[in-house]
């Protein structure tokens, strides 16, 4: 009896040496596992700015227990919101794992705008008070323009209003102009002096209204302005059928012509011209952009294609508008080489509509003669 009481003593301690061993073994096991786990210190701060400088390792502090074997690389920050980072990590055993972490991207920063600081207009005659207007953001959204105060273009007066743009971040830009809403009669008096004059060449001119005639032509140039109020809104239907017919007979032929500038309206001239002047000064702008009221997109009658810039020169679509756009009665306005009559550097882009009589005499069989040479005016700025 004793014995048997006695073996069960000495199983009930082996079976209890077992599992203590094994509980040995397991805390011994969990406490190195622990000790060799994959640990990331990552920055608490991880708050960026849209489109900062950002690298996937950068809010990694240190890695114990592994290497990271992801490439630097620079993370896309042109989102606002929350963005998940994956790195893979050598971990102690030489497995991959993946970690991940957010950062969080905000936009601080309001948007400009693009605007002309003064508008007047006619009494009686309402304008685009956002023609022209544009906001930029640093988040590449787009940004409506919208404004803000009292106005009535029927009432004479200086109105104080107010463009506000506001971007999804709630930053807010507000930025004052004037609206001057003159009287008729003054505005008459102003510009509509008619006078008829003589060009150097003998053409017949006229200005009526603050626009000028020579032969029938409208001229815009340096000397030759036109008023502020001066808007057909588009580029005109003779235009337009015209150029549609050219761009329909250059795409038979394989090409591919588009219209990327037509009508600009005087406030919209306004803003590019001064943003070219804040650009590249008031001296250099003047050698390629028109100030406002000297623009001939304002006429509606002039329109640039494709590439406006100098990369267009040479290419076959340029070349074939230099020798056919006259059988459409569109003149190349800025000729290479005839700066000192134009007033402006060459710009195989733009094109001007004459009609087809005309066109024919200034494409000259590929020697283009200028308006300003053919008439017999200049083109220079009083001041
Ligand atoms: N680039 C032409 C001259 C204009 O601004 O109208
Ligand atoms: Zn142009």
């Amino acid at each position: 009896m004793k014995k048997k009481v006695n073996n069960k003593k000495k199983t009930i301690i082996i079976i209890s040496i077992i599992i203590f061993v094994f509980l040995l073994l397991g805390i011994s096991g969990y406490l190195f596992y622990n000790s060799k786990k994959l640990k990331v210190n990552l920055a608490s701060d991880r708050i960026v700015n849209i489109n900062d400088e950002v690298y996937n390792t950068d809010y990694i502090k240190s890695v114990k227990n592994g290497t990271i074997v992801s490439d630097k690389q620079l993370v896309d920050t042109s989102i606002v919101g929350k963005k998940k980072i994956v790195l893979k990590i050598k971990n102690y055993f030489n497995n991959i794992e993946k970690y991940t972490y957010d950062i969080d991207i905000v936009d601080r920063e309001e948007p400009s705008i693009d605007y002309s600081d003064r508008l007047s207009t006619t009494e009686g005659i309402e304008i685009d008070l956002l023609d022209g207007v544009k906001a930029n953001d640093n988040s590449n959204e787009e940004i409506d323009v919208t404004v803000e105060g009292e106005y009535d273009f029927n009432t004479i007066g200086e109105y104080e209003l107010y463009y506000v743009a506001k971007d999804s971040s709630g930053n807010t830009t507000k930025e004052k102009f004037i609206l001057e809403v003159i009287k008729k009669k003054e505005v008459a008096q102003n510009i509509s002096v008619d006078r008829t004059f003589t060009t150097s060449k003998g053409f017949k001119g006229y200005t009526k209204n603050g626009i000028t005639y020579i032969d029938g032509v409208l001229i815009v140039n340096k000397t030759y302005s036109i008023p502020s109020t001066y808007y057909p809104g588009d580029i005109t239907s003779e235009t337009r059928s015209n150029m549609n017919r050219m761009f329909a007979d250059a795409k038979a032929l394989g090409l591919n012509i588009y219209l990327s500038s037509g009508f600009r309206s005087y406030n919209t001239q306004k803003i590019i011209y001064n943003n070219y002047v804040s650009r590249d000064g008031k001296e250099m702008a003047d050698t390629y952009s028109a100030r406002p009221g000297h623009s001939e997109h304002q006429t509606g009658l002039a329109f640039d294609v494709n590439q406006i810039n100098d990369t267009f020169i040479g290419t076959p679509e340029a070349n074939w508008l230099s020798d056919n756009a006259w059988k459409y009665g569109f003149i190349l306005r800025y000729p290479k080489g005839k700066t000192n009559e134009t007033g402006y550097k060459y710009e195989s882009w733009h094109f001007r509509y004459v009609g087809l009589e005309l066109a024919k005499k200034l494409y000259n069989d590929g020697d283009w003669i200028t308006l300003e040479n053919y008439f017999g005016i200049t083109s220079k700025y009083s001041d």
